[in-house]
């Protein structure tokens, strides 16, 4: 049985280590040394990283690893992902480089708008709200003058505030539906500072908000990514055959939400990963992305396919609200090389990049899955992660890799390979 603690956040990292220690580990010594293997005592990134959230004990490390080779509205990048799944970055790497050979991904942002809402109750009559609103609107719009001075430089800013009536889907509830742009920052911060302000500046007799806060669904702030080829160039042999498969199998993902759930989180596999790596939010990515994928009412496919005129065509349209300034983007020092490495994109460029990282991730595990299955290449990966659990050695790698080269990976099979070696 776990204990509580009263004033755990006021501890010292080492008292809060002990704590944890003396309650919950089964070696006291080994949890604490496992815990400072992961951090850089007294050093200025640990400083900051102490300071990004609370109670920090230690970091958790994700590989962070380059899938080179991209070609996106023809220029090239090397794409940093921070992702601890095997295979992923191979096979981005992988797909990137298939197709690079035939013209390179396209991508094009639809459009970057944002929202946020002001949740309120109200019993009165909808005419004198509306009244009340149409007369204030000026007034609330001027309530955010000092937090959108700065964003309006940059060419951002408010858009339009509206007011909902809701209240056919819950009693008294209405809403101040209020779009954004928010230029280069993903700009939760400057999102929800506005909506306070607004909130306390409709705030009147008889209304009363119950929250203000942005809205992760952002169907709006969309971006498309796509490929295409000859048919014939689709696959060495067989390529039509293959190509219509392929098409079949997106097909599957769109008539079925448990296949489509499976697809999409290969997608989110790929954006994740390089959302991460940038230091933007992958929960709100992730949470809007699922959310968008349902918008008919049926969760579906987030990449469409199709065969037209013997051209092969295979595209994602994906909302994704990302910053290249602002958040982490500068603070994290990996971050902000991430940025580097991907030559300084503003967010637009941004979205162009994460969507075709998702793309190419789906058009990996889709090959993969229409013609050998996904195990053979995914083992080939988790072959030194068995063999890591196994506690094998340099030389001992070694030798069972190229044992296991064009063989099937089971965990059985590594583990008898590598006692029959440790018994010769
Ligand atoms: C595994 O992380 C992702 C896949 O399952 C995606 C898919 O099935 O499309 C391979």
């Amino acid at each position: 049985m776990g204990k509580t603690v009263s004033g755990f956040s006021k501890l010292s990292k080492k008292e809060k280590m002990d704590w944890l220690a003396a309650n919950f580990f089964k070696n006291e010594q080994e949890g604490i040394a496992t815990l400072e293997q992961y951090f850089n005592k007294n050093s200025k990134l640990q400083q900051l990283h102490d300071e990004f959230i609370e109670n920090t004990i230690s970091n958790f490390y994700v590989p962070y690893a380059i899938a080179p080779n991209f070609i996106i509205n023809g220029k090239t990048y090397a794409i940093p992902m921070a992702i601890e799944e095997s295979s992923v970055v191979a096979a981005a790497s992988l797909v990137a480089k298939f197709w690079s050979k035939r013209g390179g991904f396209q991508a094009k942002v639809i459009g970057t708008t944002k929202v946020g809402q002001v949740h309120f109750m109200y019993s009165g009559d909808f005419e004198n709200l509306s009244t009340y609103f149409e007369s204030n609107k000026l007034k609330l719009i001027a309530a955010t003058d000092a937090i959108t001075q700065n964003m309006k430089k940059r060419g951002g800013g408010i858009i339009d505030i509206e007011l909902k009536d809701k209240s056919t889907e819950l009693e008294h509830y209405y809403q101040l539906h209020v779009t954004f742009e928010t230029a280069d920052s993903m700009g939760a911060n400057f999102i929800n500072s506005c909506l306070e302000a607004i909130a306390k500046a409709f705030e009147t007799e008889g209304i009363e908000v119950v929250m203000s806060i942005l809205s992760n669904y952002v169907p709006e702030c969309l971006v498309r990514a796509e490929v295409s080829c000859a048919i014939e160039d689709f696959f060495e042999e067989n390529a039509s055959h293959y190509a219509q498969k392929f098409v079949q199998a997106v097909a599957i993902a769109n008539a079925e939400p448990y296949r489509a759930v499976t697809h999409n989180k290969g997608i989110m596999n790929g954006i994740d990963a390089v959302v991460l790596a940038t230091g933007n939010d992958f929960r709100a990515v992730a949470a809007g992305a699922h959310a968008y994928a349902s918008k008919s009412g049926k969760y579906k496919s987030l990449t469409q396919a199709k065969i037209e005129n013997g051209k092969f065509h295979f595209w994602i349209e994906i909302p994704l609200s990302l910053g290249t300034v602002g958040g982490l983007t500068k603070l994290h020092p990996l971050a902000k090389l991430s940025l580097e490495i991907l030559q300084q994109p503003n967010a637009k460029e941004l979205m162009e990049i994460i969507a075709v990282a998702g793309l190419a991730q789906n058009f990996a595990a889709l090959k993969a899955l229409t013609t050998t299955g996904i195990q053979q290449g995914h083992m080939k990966m988790h072959l030194m992660n068995i063999l890591n659990q196994l506690e094998a050695n340099v030389h001992e790698k070694k030798q069972i890799v190229k044992l296991f080269t064009g063989q099937t990976v089971t965990h059985n099979a590594v583990a008898k390979e590598l006692h029959d070696l440790r018994t010769k």
